[in-house]
């Protein structure tokens, strides 16, 4: 492995001995590690799948108390605050900036404002530290939705001020169950490099999984009695592999629904479904501080528990979880499938810095005006 090390890091330097301009890909190096920052930190997801894959984490910057908590008791250091209050020249040099900006602008969930709303100007944050630092690679995350939004010219407007910056720019939507957790999450990733396109075809995707395979064997489970349920005679696997079983017995949309069709799901919200541990999980969100995610098990119906919810995003068995249970249930939606991430951050280390020999491709997936 040392080996290993040793020869990239000779090639580094070999290859980009002779650049000119700030940050030098490899020049921030510390020992046998690459460097990347954490915006928008959260409890560190992304910091986790780049530490796994080999990156090590020199600055982060979170706002919320109960992330920072977490943050905390994880990694030992306290994230930077608000991320608009931030001097970008304090910013330890990194090669890859990492953020998953907050989705709420983009997201249908809000009011699609987009960047017109204040809080969709914190991608100019983002942007202010790339200005300053000038790093070789960045990736943003943020909802699978982005690329709809506002008829795509968010996302347009994104890839054209990265592209402006240097960067040669593509994305992708990636699903969560297709690298190692039985969540379905699509998530857009948004990767450049000064050097060249990732190419997301070289992502290692696994085989999916059940929910049945992350569960934990015994616990203090909060199960539904049977009259607070109905389970549907006939379910079915759908395309995303959600088997969708039953749903709890409130709250049924009445606006919009045939009569006599209660029973199907589409006449029940999302948190009143119940799916079988035998498919896959639909998203977790953050909106749901009580963890209202239902699953059929062995014949009976209970809710998932916090370190299940933590498994379902990929994180290890090690990560503490100090918050109160309201916020975990939040933290562990808004933050990322670990699994992917780390995935990612192979694939960018490979592709960006250590000698790939792939002749430089367009990317397929995206026009920027
Ligand atoms: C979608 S979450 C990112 C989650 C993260 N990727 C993880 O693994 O947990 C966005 C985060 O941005 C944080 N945030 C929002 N505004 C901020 C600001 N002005 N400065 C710093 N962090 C901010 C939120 O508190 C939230 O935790």
């Amino acid at each position: 492995m040392k080996k290993e090390f040793d020869e990239e890091n000779e090639w580094l330097k070999v290859k980009y001995q002779k650049d000119v301009g700030v940050n030098r890909i490899g020049d921030n190096m510390t020992k046998d590690k690459l460097c990347m920052i954490d915006l928008f930190a959260g409890i560190g997801g992304i910091r986790l799948g780049f530490e796994g894959a080999g990156f090590k984490c020199v600055f982060s910057s979170e706002i919320n108390k109960h992330c920072i908590e977490t943050y905390k008791a994880n990694f030992g250091e306290v994230p930077y605050g608000d991320i608009t209050k931030l001097d970008a020249n304090i910013v330890p040099n990194h090669e890859v900036l990492t953020a998953g900006f907050p989705c709420q602008p983009f997201s249908i969930c809000g009011h699609q404002k987009g960047f017109d709303d204040t809080r969709g100007t914190l991608f100019y944050d983002i942007l202010r530290v790339l200005k300053a630092k000038k790093p070789s690679a960045v990736m943003l995350e943020n909802v699978g939705h982005l690329k709809y939004h506002n008829k795509g010219k968010t996302l347009k407007t994104i890839l054209r001020h990265l592209a402006e910056l240097g960067y040669k720019v593509d994305w992708q939507v990636l699903n969560a169950k297709d690298f190692g957790v039985p969540q379905n999450r699509e998530r857009i990733f948004i990767i450049g490099s000064q050097k060249r396109f990732f190419d997301f075809d070289k992502l290692e995707k696994t085989h999916g999984r059940p929910i049945e395979s992350i569960l934990e064997e015994s616990g203090n489970f909060e199960y539904l009695q049977p009259e607070e349920y109905t389970l549907i005679e006939t379910p079915r696997r759908q395309k995303s592999g959600l088997v969708f079983v039953g749903y709890r017995n409130k709250s049924i949309r009445k606006v919009g629904v045939r009569p006599n069709t209660n029973h199907l799901s589409r006449a029940h919200k999302q948190p009143n479904r119940i799916y079988s541990a035998k498919g896959t999980h639909p998203t977790l969100t953050s909106q749901e501080p009580t963890g209202r995610f239902f699953i059929l098990h062995n014949g009976r119906v209970r809710k998932l528990t916090i370190t299940e919810c933590f498994r379902l995003m990929g994180f290890p068995e090690h990560f503490k979880k100090v918050a109160p249970k309201a916020e975990l249930y939040k933290q562990a939606g808004n933050s990322v499938a670990v699994t992917l991430i780390e995935e990612l951050a192979r694939e960018i280390k490979r592709q960006f810095f250590f000698n790939y020999k792939e002749i430089s491709r367009k990317p397929t997936t995206l026009v920027v005006e």
